[in-house]
């Protein structure tokens, strides 16, 4: 197999999308713009699901890009070998344009290819979906991996919980999909070993989605007019299986940090399963951490939300930074090392850098001031106890309140010559997971954001928001930190350094009211970025590949880059009004408003 970096692996994908017609994107933000369904962007689809739906994107029907994606729902399994909280998925779209045949044969000679990955294709097997009461059988795929090159012995029709890509249980489009794999060289576990199986012999490290159908609130799958494909393949898993190396955390994209981790804490990557794992947390989750405050829409610790795993990172973390004995002041230089090996594929980390050093040096400073406080908490708890057992739900409390860490809470215990409730502890962890997860799902709503009628009023309101606030407050360097509407509310973080006063709020409601009351339409442009910016438009990301972008202007009042979508007329949005102005961290204020 060749031996490919991440870098040549990102242009490769670049050159072969071009080759076949594809605009290049750049990665959308990582914190979801207007979506209040999910906290991160999870998959390259996520940011573009409105073009999934049926709206026109501005650079056409066939896309690619590299996106930045977060999942947290596994960070407990993080310093095993393959488990990463931030990856980059390589995607390529057709929206509404080629489908099952071009895309198997293009996938084909991409893994194939000598230009390209070079796999032998006797190393490559596939799946697709078996077919159930739903959804008949994919032969088509299976007929396409055939003509292409692939003997019938090596695809594999699975069911549902393998093949099937989209909303499992909500609503919205989803389809079959076919993934591939290679093999590892492992022997077969059993005769019946197939990709299905998790034993390590055959590696996922594409897939690809054929987006058919829309599956109803009452279950039905109905055919979509617009079929998709939509497809993921994992950047450091694919370079892993190139490198030849058995764990993500072996190849070049790690080395200088797992250096750099080495030579700041004296441990030795494999001197022993402990010191791997510890040293394996760390690079993953400082370098989660660098992306997450790097994005140009980063975000900063917090309790809720997404500073809330951003906490959690940086303080397991540095956990393990004290377990490998090391000091403090170490995360920031290990994210020094990650910025300027990522700084030419994602610029916004060279842009922020300032920004990412202070947050994780004071979160730094925080948490040791959190650990005092759950220290003496500690001692408190000691002495009034009955018994020689921590109770679970106090271990909890200690860890969900003060952030303190059950471990450590078992290592003071053990000092003491007391033991810890541990399936207690556990007990009221699973709880409080349930409740996150349901929330999750709730808010998840199948991915998509919601584009009900109430949601896009509010949406078209935080734009008039964002420009009056410039006005206002008279400051043209605020911008947008955050955004999250329901269709409830809208929710605004902008930079400001102060509280706003109630005289200036009253201006700003009664600027939007009067932009309503005059009936103002809402226009719609196409341009490329730089042409956006020199026509004033505000925009929150820079452009890579000079591609197309939607420009909104709502009369000489605000001009916004956005994907929509809006309301026609200012007239349509009813009264506006702040029902909250507050801090939501350090510099940064949060404003809840609602239409009435
Ligand atoms: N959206 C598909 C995935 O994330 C490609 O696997």
């Amino acid at each position: 197999m060749k031996k490919i970096n991440a870098n040549e692996l990102r242009n490769m994908w670049f050159e072969f999308y071009k080759s076949k017609g594809h605009a290049l994107i750049s990665s959308a933000s990582l914190i979801p713009e207007n979506d209040p369904t999910v906290l991160f962007t999870t998959a390259g689809m996520h940011p573009l699901v409105p073009y999934l739906l049926g709206q026109k994107h501005p650079q056409g029907t066939r896309l690619a890009d590299v996106q930045k994606c977060v999942r947290t729902g596994d960070i407990e399994e993080v310093g095993d070998a393959s488990h990463l909280t931030f990856f980059e998925m390589l995607g390529n779209w057709s929206l509404g344009d080629y489908f099952k045949e071009e895309q198997i044969a293009w996938s084909y000679e991409f893994l194939t290819s000598e230009k390209y990955l070079g796999i032998n294709p006797d190393e490559l097997s596939v799946t697709v979906f078996e077919g159930d009461e739903d959804c008949p059988r994919d032969e088509e795929s299976a007929k396409y991996w055939e003509k292409a090159g692939l003997p019938r012995e090596r695809i594999y029709f699975l069911p549902k919980k393998h093949n099937w890509w989209g909303p499992a249980g909500l609503t919205g489009p989803c389809g079959p999909d076919t993934e591939m794999f290679v093999d590892t060289g492992k022997p077969k576990c059993s005769p019946e070993c197939s990709p299905a199986c998790s034993c390590g012999k055959f590696l996922e490290i594409w897939n690809d989605v054929f987006m058919q159908y829309n599956k109803t609130a009452e279950g039905k799958y109905e055919p979509l007019t617009q079929k998709n494909v939509d497809t993921g393949m994992g950047l450091e898993r694919t370079i892993k299986t190139m490198q030849g190396v058995s764990s993500v955390y072996e190849t070049d994209l790690f080395a200088p940090i797992i250096g750099k981790i080495e030579e700041l804490t004296g441990a030795k990557y494999g001197a022993d399963d402990k010191t791997t794992k510890a040293i394996r947390v760390i690079a993953d989750h400082v370098r989660t951490a660098v992306m997450i405050i790097g994005d140009d829409r980063g975000v900063v610790c917090s309790n809720v939300d997404q500073g809330y795993i951003l906490r959690r990172l940086l303080r397991r973390a540095i956990r393990f930074i004290k377990q490998l004995g090391g000091g403090m002041g170490l995360l920031s230089q290990i994210a020094k090392v990650i910025i300027s090996e990522y700084k030419d594929v994602y610029p916004e980390l060279d842009r922020n850098a300032d920004r990412v050093i202070t947050e994780i040096d004071s979160e730094e400073a925080r948490f040791e001031k959190t650990i005092n406080a759950g220290m003496k908490r500690f001692t408190a708890i000691k002495e009034h106890m009955v018994g020689d057992t921590i109770a679970g739900n106090t271990a909890f409390k200690l860890y969900d309140t003060f952030g303190f860490p059950i471990e450590m809470t078992v290592e003071l215990a053990t000092e003491a010559g007391l033991k810890v409730d541990i399936d207690g502890f556990n007990k009221a962890f699973e709880e409080h997971m349930a409740k996150s997860r349901a929330g999750a799902e709730q808010k998840f709503k199948c991915g998509l954001a919601d584009s009900g009628e109430q949601t896009v009023k509010l949406h078209t309101a935080t734009h008039l928001l964002h420009a009056s606030l410039k006005k206002v407050l008279g400051d043209d360097s605020i911008s947008q930190k955050g955004s999250n509407i329901t269709e409830e509310r809208l929710r605004f973080d902008f930079n400001f350094p102060r509280p706003m006063t109630k005289d200036e709020i009253k201006s700003v409601e009664d600027m939007i009211n009067e932009v309503i009351a005059s009936k103002t339409p809402v226009t719609c442009e196409e341009m490329t970025l730089e042409e956006a910016k020199e026509a004033g438009a505000e925009a929150h990301f820079e452009s890579r590949y000079g591609e197309r972008v939607k420009v909104y202007t709502m009369g000489e009042f605000s001009k916004e880059v956005c994907g929509g979508p809006h309301v026609e007329n200012t007239g349509d949005l009813g009264h506006f009004r702040i029902t909250k102005e507050q801090s939501s961290s350090a510099g940064i204020r949060r404003i809840k408003a609602i239409l009435e």
